[in-house]
């Protein structure tokens, strides 16, 4: 028989419940109203599927035979390079799944001290500390560097992580226009009496395959008495001669810049990982304060052997990055000719400019037929209007591959009325 005090407390949790389902009715509502506008829109980013291996030739869901791959990040195609693989299965073996830890309580293994090493290494930097991500380097690194006595100066451009990261910290925000050095040095002198002041730029921006101007942005910093950070993502590995980045194609030596962030999850093997490489009193103090670092879990051991031994391979040998920009020259020179527009400088980002961003989904899904996986970028990752099929080029690539998909793109273009 219920009591009295059973019945009170039925009657209460209905009510909650009830409560709660008009909450989640109406959460649902508004959930749906924001699908179906990005929907309507045009700008709805589907995922395909793929049920193999990252590599050139990949199996997807839906599509009959190898499919050939033109849009990862995979820029030296080592993300299946069966060295990498048996370094990540063996690490799995001695090392463990994962650490269940963060690094100061008990998640730190001489593999992830030799990681950060070797990628001091690379960089010709004092001392590296690892991330979950290279998102986490960036929301990690503006908070414990900056004050709200200091100023920092980000492109419009940059990568969401790093406007996420910098809407962390406290100092004083300008953002100047993309690559436009007037504005920067206007905004600079603007905040001359601030301690401390940071140029934060992406060395290569992801969109658009173009490159920050650093020897400017350089000069700048030594006018102003600031400190550059670059974030790497797209160009560690593969860019510059040896695939030192945006300081070495600009033939500056590796200390220009004074802190570097970058990331494990593309061109160094692909799978997860960031860093933050630069002084060792900055690594020191990151390792102190830096949140993603305190609160949030050690890198796996298998994810960390596979970039172990990406380094290793890299710093061994750079015939790799001679691969990607052979191949970039070619994929962008024979598009040229072809007719089509291709931003950016020579890079192996190659954004082919369509405009509308039905167009280039429908071109993406053309491609696909002809057994070539490429996307279309529009709103919100691009702005409205610039819509775009993002090409990116790996060293693993061959010539007939790049060739096939040139024809694939020539061949489309035609039918949709974009190239004559
Ligand atoms: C310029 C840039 N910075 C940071 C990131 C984040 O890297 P991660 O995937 O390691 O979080 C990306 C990834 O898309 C990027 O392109």
């Amino acid at each position: 028989m219920a009591t009295k005090f059973s019945r009170l407390a039925c009657g209460n949790l209905g009510g909650a419940l009830s409560r709660q389902r008009h909450a989640q009715a109406e959460c649902r509502t508004l959930l749906a109203e924001q699908l179906d506008a990005i929907r309507a829109a045009g700008t709805w980013k589907s995922e395909r599927i793929i049920t193999s291996k990252q590599a050139v030739g990949i199996d997807v869901q839906g599509s009959k035979g190898k499919i050939l791959n033109f849009c990862a990040n995979n820029y030296l195609g080592l993300s299946s390079h069966p060295e990498v693989i048996a370094a990540g299965k063996a690490a799995l073996d001695e090392y463990g799944a994962g650490l269940s830890s963060v690094r100061f309580i008990c998640g730190t293994q001489v593999i992830h001290k030799e990681l950060e090493a070797r990628i001091s290494e690379f960089h010709g930097r004092e001392d590296t500390i690892l991330y979950a991500s290279c998102f986490d380097a960036n929301a990690g690194l503006f908070e414990v560097l900056l004050s709200p006595d200091d100023a920092v100066f980000s492109d419009e451009l940059n990568h969401a992580s790093i406007i996420d990261g910098i809407r962390l910290c406290k100092a004083k925000k300008f953002r100047y226009k993309h690559r436009d050095m007037q504005d920067l040095d206007q905004k600079l002198t603007e905040a001359q009496s601030c301690r401390t002041r940071l140029i934060v730029t992406d060395g290569v921006f992801s969109m658009d395959g173009n490159v920050a101007p650093l020897p400017q942005i350089c000069e700048l910093a030594d006018k102003h008495n600031a400190l550059v950070f670059v974030d790497e993502c797209h160009a560690t590995g593969f860019f510059g001669k040896t695939g030192r980045g945006t300081e070495e194609f600009f033939g500056f030596p590796n200390t220009r810049v004074d802190i570097i962030n970058s990331t494990l999850g593309k061109a160094l093997g692909g799978a997860a990982g960031g860093y933050t490489t630069g002084s060792k009193e900055l690594v020191a103090l990151l390792r102190q304060r830096a949140r993603p670092y305190l609160f949030s879990n050690s890198l796996p051991p298998p994810v960390v052997a596979c970039a172990n031994k990406v380094m290793e391979l890299l710093l061994k040998d750079s015939s790799l990055v001679r691969d990607v920009q052979a191949n970039t020259s070619r994929f962008r020179t024979s598009m040229t000719d072809a007719g089509f527009i291709i931003a950016g400088d020579d890079h192996p980002i190659c954004p082919v400019m369509l405009g509308d961003a039905r167009l280039a989904a429908q071109f993406a899904d053309l491609m696909l037929e002809r057994g070539i996986y490429v996307v279309g970028f529009s709103y919100p990752v691009v702005p409205v209007g610039k819509a775009r099929i993002r090409v990116q080029i790996s060293a693993a690539h061959t010539t007939d591959d790049i060739d096939r998909t040139v024809a694939a793109f020539t061949a489309v273009g035609r039918q949709l009325g974009v190239i004559d």
